[in-house]
């Protein structure tokens, strides 16, 4: 397996506030890599980086994702245009908020990325979305309106779509957020087993430390825009005595990681 993606000495400030700290991770292809932490350090802003919706500081290191430094892009450029554009088409995204189109059907929902990125045939389109819906779970629903589903239908649907235009990765800001422990972990068992049957990649961001431990992979945990200990295989992880990942998966009120 190659590393697909690698940060290197990532730092990210916003004015005088530096959000992220001297991040280095490697990812490897189509594996599962999990990015846990309290609300407020970062783990967003570093999503946000991977794909070039944000910029690291001046000298701020460099992100190689697919052979490409986003870090580096610039936007004047059109040759850089294209890197980024060839860049965020190798990823498919789900989001705590990343709700459906309420006013499209369910596989108009599916469509729109694939829509989105073009060069696609209508009868090609058309057989993508029966696929993505039915890996999900969800062949009949083509037809409804997202208002007609269940939360946990409407959760498969956004995960249909996150995969439609059959990405390398899938990126998961807190997808399990909001939701109820039955079903959140249904999504986990989702991502599993996409993962295991498409090869995709998923890189998720969480709180929960029982979907980190469901999800294996590789794991970093954030504190304060710093990873506390090297992002490394969950279980390593999961062992290690380092007292701010005993607090977090040990469910303790003090130690290193405070409440903001
Ligand atoms: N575009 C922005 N401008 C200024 N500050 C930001 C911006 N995005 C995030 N931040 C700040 O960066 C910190 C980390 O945010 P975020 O990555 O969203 O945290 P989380 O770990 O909860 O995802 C927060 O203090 C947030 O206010
Ligand atoms: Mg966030």
């Amino acid at each position: 397996m190659s590393a697909a993606i690698e940060f290197r000495n990532v730092s990210k400030s916003f004015g005088d506030k530096q959000v992220l700290k001297n991040i280095s991770l490697t990812i490897d292809e189509g594996s599962i890599a999990v990015i846990l932490g309290p609300s407020g350090t970062g783990k967003s802003v570093l999503i946000r980086c991977l794909i070039g919706l944000l910029k690291p500081d001046a000298d701020g290191g460099e992100i190689w994702v697919f052979g490409t430094n986003v870090a580096a892009i610039d936007e004047s450029k059109r040759a850089d245009r294209k890197k980024l554009y060839d860049v965020r088409k190798r990823f498919g995204m789900l989001f705590q908020d990343g709700a459906l189109f309420d006013d499209m059907t369910v596989g108009e929902n599916v469509a729109f990325p694939m829509r989105h990125h073009g060069g696609l045939r209508e009868s090609e389109i058309q057989a993508r979305v029966a696929d993505k819906l039915a890996r999900v779970g969800l062949k009949d629903a083509v037809n409804k309106m997202p208002s007609e589903l269940s939360g946990g239908m409407r959760k498969r649907a956004a995960f249909a779509r996150a995969i439609a235009n059959e990405p390398s990765f899938v990126l998961c800001d807190e997808p399990s957020s909001g939701l109820d422990p039955v079903m959140a972990a249904t999504l986990d068992e989702l991502i599993l087993e996409m993962h295991h049957e498409l090869n995709i990649g998923f890189i998720v961001i969480t709180h929960d430390t029982a979907e980190a431990r469901m999800l294996g992979g590789r794991m970093g945990l954030l504190n304060k825009g710093e990873l506390v200990v090297p992002f490394d295989a969950t279980d390593k992880v999961l062992r290690s005595n380092h007292p701010a990942i005993r607090q977090f998966f040990d469910r303790q009120k003090s130690g290193p990681i405070q409440v903001v």
